[in-house]
């Protein structure tokens, strides 16, 4: 039985990529490890709580003492690897969490890989997931982010996930551990937290908040849907080569004013409020510090050699969402109101 530590599977990423791997693939045995942090709801992972494959955690990734004794505990063969700060706003008021976690918590786990793997005849694998932030910031109008476009990120967040890249090659180079890196796009979909964009305007729809636009809203991102990615990271763990980086993204260029703009009509629509009512709620505000203008990945390494392609449209996604977090809105109550940090109490007597 293929033993694979999941880390970060209570965050948004990591719960669908925790439920696609327990329910896809029951010879696995899944160990998610989480230190539960505002972004770790165990809320997220309830329709497999209970499965045989699928064992929870709590732990800190940058804790050395914790991460040796998990590893004596479960003999891993392999590690995905999620856990991390992941709001660039909180990196910008708070870094040092981001180093610590994304940097040092990466090259413990990775210390400890090593450590374990060094006499081990089994496949190994350690499988690093990060961003296309890495590369900074591209022009409006231009080219795209490439496996080999220079790294060059520009928030405390970008810098701590390009230095933890760094940290991974570096213990394969040295070391000999096998690897693979990937670099997605922005990710949207259910269980989200909601303090980015898509989820946080949805919510402040509903409520008839203010919509905090920065700067102009001229900003591009480049939108996955979640699940495309949980499709991608399978996919990359399967049949990725040995040291190889894939970039993900969704060929889906969006600037922030115009997802907002279709964001507000399908909200109108859906809520059946006055066509242009949402839209009020748009306020421009002052412009986040070093806001990076354009990301976008060109992702054809990944559809040539692995055969990987987005399923989804983005207004499909983009629906799709949107109608999961009305319908579920006791999981954002649950969360903006902090009762879902008692869920682990409950649920593991603790
Ligand atoms: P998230 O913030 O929703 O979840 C992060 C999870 O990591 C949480 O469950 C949290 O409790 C856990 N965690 C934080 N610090 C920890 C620590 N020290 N030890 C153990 N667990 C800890 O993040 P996400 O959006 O799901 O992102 C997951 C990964 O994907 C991150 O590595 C992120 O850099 C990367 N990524 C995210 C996006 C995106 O659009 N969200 C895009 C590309 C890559
Ligand atoms: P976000 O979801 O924080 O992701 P990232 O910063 O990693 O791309 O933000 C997406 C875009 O939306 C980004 O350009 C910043 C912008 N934004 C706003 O304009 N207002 C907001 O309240 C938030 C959270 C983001």
């Amino acid at each position: 039985m293929k033993k694979i530590l999941i880390t970060g599977g209570c965050g948004f990423i990591g719960s669908h990529t925790v439920r696609r791997f327990v329910k896809k693939y029951p010879e696995y045995q899944i160990v998610n490890l989480d230190k539960l942090t505002y972004a770790g709801n165990l809320e997220n992972l309830q329709d497999v709580e209970t499965e045989k494959n699928y064992t929870f955690e709590e732990g800190d990734i940058a804790n050395l003492e914790q991460m040796t004794s998990l590893f004596k505990k479960y003999d891993f063969d392999s590690v995905i690897h999620l856990a991390a700060e992941s709001h660039v706003d909180r990196s910008i008021t708070d870094p040092l969490v981001f180093i610590r976690t994304n940097i040092t918590g990466t090259a413990t786990l990775l210390h400890v890989a090593k450590e374990t793997w060094k006499n081990s005849k089994s496949n190994n694998l350690f499988y690093h997931i990060s961003t296309d932030e890495v590369f900074g910031s591209l022009e409006l109008k231009g080219d795209f982010f490439y496996e080999n476009t220079p790294y060059d990120p520009k928030s405390p967040y970008s810098s701590s996930k390009a230095s933890s890249d760094h940290l991974v090659r570096a213990w394969h180079h040295t070391y000999g551990i096998p690897v693979v890196i990937s670099n997605c796009s922005n990710n949207y979909g259910p269980f989200q937290f909601p303090e980015k964009l898509i989820p946080l305007f949805i919510n402040n729809i509903l409520h008839n908040k203010s919509l905090p636009v920065y700067g102009k809203g001229i900003n591009v991102r480049d939108w996955l849907y979640v699940e495309d990615h949980a499709n991608a990271i399978d996919l990359i763990f399967h049949k990725g080569k040995n040291g190889e980086t894939y970039n993900i993204g969704g060929h889906n260029e969006w600037s922030n004013i115009d997802l907002i703009k279709l964001l507000c009509k399908s909200m109108d629509q859906k809520l059946g409020r006055e066509p242009g009512s949402s839209e009020k709620l748009i306020t421009y505000v002052t412009d986040r510090a070093g806001h990076d203008l354009r990301y976008a990945i060109d992702a054809s390494k990944i559809k040539n050699e692995l055969g990987w392609n987005p399923s989804l449209q983005f207004e499909e996604g983009l629906n799709k969402t949107i109608n999961w977090y009305l319908s579920n809105n006791k999981w954002v109550d649950n969360v903006t109101s902090g009762e879902y940090q008692k869920y682990y109490k409950k649920q593991y007597s603790i």
